[in-house]
C-alpha cells in the first residue's frame, strides 16, 4: 500500500503496519533495543516497496512435479549505501530482503551550527555506476546529507535513477533533494510537518543516530 507524493517522485509508504510500527520508533519511552528493531523492519518493508520495479528474467526449473518457466531477479545487481551513522541501521533490513547486495558507505555528520554537511568518509564498490542504487538514512531534514550523498553518486558515475528511502521526511528536505536531482525516487513512511529552528523534524523521531546507538 502506497500512495504518490511529488509527481510520483515521492512514494509514502502508508501501509497500516508501516505506520503503526512508525508510531512506536517516535514515541520517546521506545528504547534503543526496540528502536534498533523497528528502523530494521521498517527498512524491509520500505525495501520491498522500493523494489517493486526490479526486473525479472525467466528461468527453466523443474519443480517435484514438472519442469516450468520461472522468474528469478534479472538485470543490474544492488547496493545499498547507507549514510553514516543513522542509515547503518536500515541495512541489515534491506539485505534481509536483497541478501546479495553490496554495501557502499558514506559518512558525513551535520555541522551543528550551519546544518551543512561535513563529509568524514566514502567507500562504494568499484563498479557502483553499473548497479542500482538504494541510500539509505532514517531521517530527511533540509536535505543537505541526501543531496551530498547524490552528487557523490553522480561524480562516482552513477547516471541512472538513485533510490533513497528514509523513515521521516521534511518538506524542505524532500523539495530541496528534488530540486537537486530530478533523476531521483524517493521512498518515504511519513512527511511530516517541517523543521524546528535547529533543522530538527517536527513531530519527527529526535535524533535517529543518537536513538540506533544508544549514546544519549
Ligand atoms: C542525521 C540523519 C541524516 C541527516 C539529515 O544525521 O541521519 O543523515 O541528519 O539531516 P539533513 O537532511 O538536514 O542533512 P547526522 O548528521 O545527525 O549524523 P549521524 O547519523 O552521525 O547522527
Ligand atoms: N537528524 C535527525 O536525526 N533527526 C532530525 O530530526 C533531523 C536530523
Amino acid at each position: 500500500m502506497t500512495t504518490e507524493l511529488y509527481d510520483g517522485k515521492v512514494i509514502l509508504v502508508d501501509h497500516p503496519m508501516v505506520q503503526h510500527k512508525l508510531s512506536i520508533l517516535r514515541c520517546k519511552e521506545t528504547s534503543s533495543k526496540q528502536f534498533r528493531e523497528l528502523v530494521r523492519e521498517l527498512a524491509l518493508f520500505e525495501g520491498y516497496e522500493a523494489t517493486r520495479d526490479l526486473p525479472l528474467s525467466p528461468v527453466e526449473i523443474e519443480t517435484p512435479l514438472q519442469k516450468m518457466t520461472a522468474y528469478e531477479l534479472g538485470g543490474k545487481k544492488c547496493v545499498i549505501v547507507p549514510i553514516l551513522r543513522a542509515g547503518l541501521g536500515m541495512v541489515d533490513g534491506v539485505l534481509d530482503l536483497i541478501p546479495a547486495a553490496r554495501v557502499g558507505h558514506l559518512g558525513m555528520y551535520r555541522n551543528e551550527e550551519t546544518h551543512e554537511p561535513v563529509p568524514y568518509y566514502a567507500k562504494l564498490p568499484t563498479d557502483v555506476a553499473n548497479r542500482i542504487v538504494i541510500v539509505v538514512d532514517p531521517m530527511l531534514a533540509t536535505g543537505g546529507s541526501a543531496i551530498a550523498a547524490v552528487q557523490y553518486l553522480r561524480k562516482a558515475g552513477v547516471t541512472d535513477t538513485i533510490k533513497l528511502m528514509f523513515m521521516v521526511a521534511a518538506p524542505e528536505g524532500i523539495e530541496a533533494l528534488l530540486a537537486a536531482d530530478d533523476n531521483v525516487q524517493i521512498y518515504v513512511c511519513a512527511v511530516d510537518d517541517g523543521l524546528n529552528e535547529n533543522a530538527y523534524i517536527l513531530p519527527g523521531l529526535g535524533d535517529a543516530g543518537d536513538r540506533i546507538f544508544g549514546i544519549k
